[in-house]
């Protein structure tokens, strides 16, 4: 017995050593930490369970037969995140750089499968050269096996992908239809096709980091949710956002301790709003005073800085915030901040986290380029997915609601719960200026009759009451007692049960 305890150790020992000292340090040169100390930082101490560490490849071609590595470069199993369960993958760079094999794809199938029977996150931590080249198209079909797998996972449990090195080619595709994707600075990159490819094809000279690096992706492409410093701590931010998350999509969010009072008044928020409407605040102050001790965690922090998304708590309760930003491009809508807010909402929808939208818009950006883009498109998607998601949304108008843009932040009209707004609040058509434009254009040469119909117009829309008057707001509320107006309104909705017809799926504009 003696002697078959010390095998298994010993195979478990060599096992843990991946592809060797010189590669576990090679990797450590480049900053980067290894497979398991990865999984060791993300999950609880002592809580991973690993599955099919002695796993090995079946590939004869190239001489790999000799060249075996229990495990086969992926380290895969089960463990918690402040005591919650979830499952993780974890590429190992030292073994064929990570490179996906047959078996390699059969480890991480096989934890995503249970995943989804058991009703956990799956958290994926990338980090490999792509498909094993020596393994040819059985390795294709192992990505495919993951694909197909992410499709099924997809608003079933959530899906973390972390980029931790290079991840190239189809390896892409697999994070891609993750929920979330993380990367870090300076030492992950994703793209389809690399830097050689590109110049051959395209002559464009570039590198892997201006190509697909982190500040590619959370900045210009939005592929990448965000990107943190290093390894440490991009594994400490994920344990945060699963915190926030649900374990699947037949459980409410987690609900935590808080120390933060409900019915905490700001007085500070009276005085929010600037006298003059042209002129900016942060909305990011506001949410963090609504918010559980304000705590605000931001997703897609860099790109399309005219919409703020992300987490909040309330009463220890998730909640999915969608918020205007005026310091930028005035707050308004355009392609880029319809379609990440857009796949925000519906994640929230997804996964029974109810929705904040604070709303301070002057309509959607004009112009060719935004029509050439496809604005009414992407636009679209925003309002659809306020108009399909069937969890509690309760909306406060805190200055502009004008247009169309109006009725697609979470209005009355998609189903919000409680609508509220300051008196500050100002829901119209368009702003008075352009609005008289139009109605006294034979004026227009005479500007002291423009400036009384501006002034005209600006009193009887400038407002929240004809909304109010209509029933389209439910309450104008003082601005200091948002925060408890907002955690009651949420508490009154949490038996909250409303269905969608039947349907095999919708057909959101893509
Ligand atoms: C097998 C691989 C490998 C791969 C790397 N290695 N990529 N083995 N298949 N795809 C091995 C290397 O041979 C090396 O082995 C070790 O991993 C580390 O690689 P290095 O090149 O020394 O590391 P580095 O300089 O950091 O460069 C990393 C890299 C580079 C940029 C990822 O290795 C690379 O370009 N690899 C090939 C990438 C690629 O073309 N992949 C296929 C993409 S196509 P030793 O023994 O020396 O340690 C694809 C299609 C999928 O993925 C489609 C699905 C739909």
């Amino acid at each position: 017995m003696n002697n078959i305890l010390i095998e298994l150790e010993a195979r478990r020992d060599a096992a843990r050593m991946g592809g060797g000292q010189r590669r576990i340090d090679a990797q450590h040169a480049k900053g980067k930490l290894t497979a398991r100390e990865r999984i060791d930082l993300l999950l609880d101490e002592g809580s991973f369970e690993e599955f099919d560490m002695f796993k090995a490849h079946r590939c004869v071609d190239f001489g790999m037969a000799d060249q075996q590595y229990a495990g086969d470069g992926v380290v895969t199993g089960w463990g918690t995140i402040n005591g919650r369960m979830v499952y993780v993958y974890s590429q190992d760079f030292t073994v064929f750089g990570g490179s996906l094999s047959e078996t390699h794809a059969e480890k991480i199938c096989k934890i995503m499968d249970m995943a989804m029977q058991n009703g956990a996150p799956i958290i994926g931590l990338n980090d490999s050269g792509g498909a094993r080249i020596q393994e040819g198209v059985a390795s294709l079909a192992g990505y495919a096996e993951v694909f197909q797998r992410n499709v099924m996972a997809s608003g079933v449990v959530p899906q973390i992908s972390l980029i931790m090195g290079p991840c190239a080619g189809g390896a892409v595709y697999s994070p891609a239809m993750t929920d979330f994707i993380f990367m870090v600075k300076n030492s992950s990159y994703m793209f389809v096709t690399g830097p050689d490819v590109v110049k051959t094809v395209t002559n464009e000279i570039v590198t892997a980091e201006e190509l697909g690096g982190a500040a590619t992706h959370t900045k210009k492409s939005s592929v990448a949710d965000g990107a943190f410093e290093n390894d440490v701590e991009a594994l400490t931010e994920v344990r945060r956002l699963v915190d926030f998350l649900p374990l699947n999509n037949r459980q409410k969010p987690p609900v935590r301790p808080f120390f933060d009072d409900p019915a905490r008044g700001d007085a500070s928020l009276d005085t929010l709003i600037p006298a003059n409407p042209n002129q900016p605040y942060d909305m990011r102050e506001l949410i963090g005073k609504v918010a559980d001790e304000g705590d605000f965690y931001e997703i897609q922090e860099e790109f399309a800085k005219n919409i703020l998304i992300g987490f909040v708590r309330m009463e220890g309760s998730t909640i999915g915030v969608v918020a205007n930003q005026p310091t930028v491009l005035a707050g308004c809508l355009d392609i880029d901040s319809s379609r990440k807010a857009a796949r925000f909402v519906r994640f929230c929808d997804a996964f029974e986290i109810p929705i904040l939208t604070l709303v301070d818009v002057p309509g959607f950006l004009p112009g060719t380029g935004q029509e050439y883009g496809g604005v009414i498109k992407h636009g679209a998607k925003l309002l659809f997915a306020y108009g399909e998601a069937t969890v509690p949304k309760v909306t406060v108008i805190t200055r502009k609601a004008y247009g169309g843009a109006y009725d697609v932040m979470s209005s009355k009209h998609l189903r919000g719960d409680f609508n509220y707004a300051w008196p500050t609040a100002e829901i119209a058509v368009m702003g008075a200026k352009g609005a008289t434009e139009i109605i006294h254009r034979g004026d227009l040469g005479d500007s002291e009759k423009i400036a009384e119909h501006v002034t005209d117009y600006e009193e009887r829309f400038a407002n929240p009451f004809v909304a109010a008057e209509k029933g389209f707001i439910d309450e104008v509320i003082v601005p200091s007692s948002t925060r408890r107006r907002v955690c009651r309104a949420f508490a009154s909705l949490r038996g909250k049960s409303l269905q969608n017809p039947w349907k095999k799926h919708d057909n959101i504009p893509l």
